[in-house]
């Protein structure tokens, strides 16, 4: 079977570095006219914006900050002035901070649900409405195997990965048989930005014994976005085997 995005238009939010990044250029290579979204890193966006366009495909640029609920509302109406429709979207912006149950502060956990959670439930809402009658369309949540195996580090972040676990087999059931969501909980993908000790620490409790490939990030989001259709509700670990241990 041949995945193609051909002639999809598709929204990556946080596309303009690390994981999100190489989501949208995946998209752009299996065909896509990709939507930018980005919060505060506008040149990496624009840099993100010329790779794809050096393939062939369409990019724009779409800034907002995501922690405003009214932002992420209006969000998906503002792809219209590039695309009259979206076919897909791809929910990777999210804020991943160490903090234990104790060290949480309020302010900490309305902001990890706000960005990771309640945005792509607006985005999604959004999404479905705009999508016409007739055409189908793909929702790709971006997890992480703490989702479905809640400990006790990164406490409002695991809790916030969770619910969006919830949220992708609830709105696959809630949106059949036209959209198809479905969640991609990442692993050891990249160490965090702020943390390279991570790199070898990481890898100590990763069966896999290595960091993911880029390629193999991309082809299960391309399995997800242009695979069977038939396939919803499902959350693929792509994490070396880290949610077994
Ligand atoms: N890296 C990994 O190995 C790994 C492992 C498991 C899961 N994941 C998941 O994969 C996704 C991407 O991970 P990452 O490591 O690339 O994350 P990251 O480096 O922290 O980047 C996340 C992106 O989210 C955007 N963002 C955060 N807060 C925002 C806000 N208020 N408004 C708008 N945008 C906002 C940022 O955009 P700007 O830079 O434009 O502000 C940022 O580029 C996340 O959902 C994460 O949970 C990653």
């Amino acid at each position: 079977m041949e995945m193609t995005l051909d002639g999809k238009t598709i929204l990556v939010t946080g596309a303009a570095r690390r994981v999100g990044r190489m989501l949208a250029l995946a998209c752009a290579q299996a065909g896509a006219d990709v939507v930018l979204h980005y919060g505060n890193s506008g040149p990496e966006a624009a840099s993100v914006q010329k790779e794809i366009r050096a393939v062939g495909r369409q990019a724009w640029l779409l800034p907002s900050d995501l922690s405003n609920p009214e932002s992420a509302s209006s969000l998906i109406q503002q792809t219209r002035q590039f695309s009259p429709i979206l076919h897909g979207l791809v929910n990777s912006a999210a804020i991943f901070e160490p903090l234990t149950f104790q060290a949480t502060t309020l302010q900490a956990w309305e902001s990890h649900l706000s960005i990771n959670l309640t945005a792509p439930f607006l985005l999604s809402q959004a999404f479905a409405t705009q999508l016409p009658e007739g055409e189908t369309g793909r929702i790709v949540n971006i997890l992480d195997w703490r989702a479905l195996r809640p400990g006790t580090d990164h406490f409002p972040y695991t809790i916030s990965k969770a619910a969006l676990a919830a949220m992708t087999k609830s709105l696959a059931a809630a949106l059949a048989p036209r959209i198809k969501v479905n969640g991609l909980a990442l692993g050891a993908i990249l160490p965090p930005a702020d943390d390279p000790s991570a790199e070898e620490r990481v890898i100590r409790q990763v069966p896999a014994g290595r960091w993911a490939g880029a390629g193999e990030v991309e082809q299960a989001l391309l399995f997800l976005l242009a695979g069977p259709a038939y396939i919803t509700g499902e959350i693929i670990h792509i994490d070396g085997g880290r949610h077994l241990v």
